[in-house]
């Protein structure tokens, strides 16, 4: 029988592995198992935290005289919307897809509540781009790219890790970043919703992630971090074209950088103690990317510097932004075209 590591890195077919009779198992172990399981609780949660996206949009939309937003943001809107609103329909597909494919029953609850949440996320989000006049618009290429790379890969550990620890946590970061700028009463009001689910979102990652990082080989663990370290520039690439947009509607795109930094700390040590006894080099983190303290002062200050910078630094990073921006249109270029 493969080990659960190697089940998430090879996923079974159904023609291999269907029916999975120990699920039926009525021992008094998996019967209490199934009663107290954190990762269920995820599903459980996510009922008790539903929300009918109609009746909120509606209300609000009346407690607040309608939406009006202001017509001079709703261009640099409409393009941070794009991120979030196609990102809402990868993680819809996502997390359906992880549904069919995890094999533990708490797991596939979990994600089974999130392609729920997800679906109301991508039809609340459109709905008020529609009220509000706000035009939907193309995604990024680099953010499409990131996002098409999530959806076909079959591994679902570079899935989970992707979807739930990189995309979902960068999304409780943008929400919280957007309402706390107050664009709008309505969103800001809204998003609240959003990221109350969101945050679920990387709970599923921070709960089942560990039992499955620590059976990683060395040469997994490398896959796993190059995995990532290539979507860490696909984000930072997405980012640079983006920052203009998230500056004009008075969202500081360093703070959100630093926020998106103390977020990822947050979620390695969450993990970590879900193994206390592993100590510093828990295994419960094995091939995560990682960055240090200091490495990530550094990156902060090379990005978003706060002191003056010399001629040649402000070369480089403008270089740097220019490069994002040109391949941004080129790889958006090659997605599908709009019809509208
Ligand atoms: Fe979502
Ligand atoms: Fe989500």
């Amino acid at each position: 029988m493969a080990t659960l590591t190697e089940r998430w890195l090879r996923p079974q077919r159904p023609r291999t592995q269907f029916p999975p009779y120990e699920l039926g198992d009525a021992s008094i172990v998996g019967m209490a198992q199934a009663r107290t399981d954190t990762v269920a609780r995820i599903y459980h949660k996510g009922h008790e935290q539903a929300w009918d996206g109609r009746t909120v949009l509606d209300e609000l939309e009346a407690k607040h005289g309608g939406i009006h937003f202001p017509e001079d943001k709703k261009a640099a809107f409409a393009q941070v919307a794009a991120v979030l609103l196609w990102g809402e329909l990868a993680a819809w597909s996502i997390s359906a897809d992880l549904a069919v494919k995890l094999e533990d029953t708490p797991a596939k609850m979990a994600a089974s509540s999130q392609v729920f949440d997800e679906a109301r996320h991508f039809y609340v989000l459109r709905d008020y781009l529609w009220r509000a006049g706000i035009k939907v618009e193309k995604l990024g290429g680099w953010s499409r790219r990131l996002l098409v790379e999530l959806l076909e890969t079959e591994n679902l550990l570079y899935k989970v890790v992707g979807m739930q620890l990189l995309v979902e946590s960068t999304a409780v970061v943008m929400f919280r970043a957007i309402a706390e700028a107050k664009l709008e009463p309505v969103l800001t009001e809204l998003l609240y919703y959003f990221e109350r689910d969101e945050a679920r979102h990387v709970g599923l990652g921070v709960l089942t992630l560990p039992a499955v990082l620590e059976g990683l080989s060395d040469r997994d663990a490398l896959a796993l971090w190059w995995f990532q370290t290539r979507m860490q520039f696909e984000m930072i690439a997405s980012g640079m074209t983006i920052n203009p947009a998230f500056a004009a509607l008075g969202v500081d795109p360093a703070e959100m950088n630093l926020q998106g930094f103390h977020y990822h700390n947050e979620i390695i040590r969450r993990m970590k103690r879900t193994r206390p006894e592993q100590g510093v080099d828990a295994k419960a983190v094995k091939g995560l990317f990682r960055i240090s303290r200091a490495g990530q002062d550094r990156f902060q200050e090379l990005f978003f510097p706060t002191k003056p910078q010399p001629p040649w630094k402000r070369a480089l990073l403008g270089g740097f932004v220019n490069v994002a921006r040109t391949t941004d249109r080129w790889l958006a270029r090659r997605g599908p075209q709009t019809a509208f």
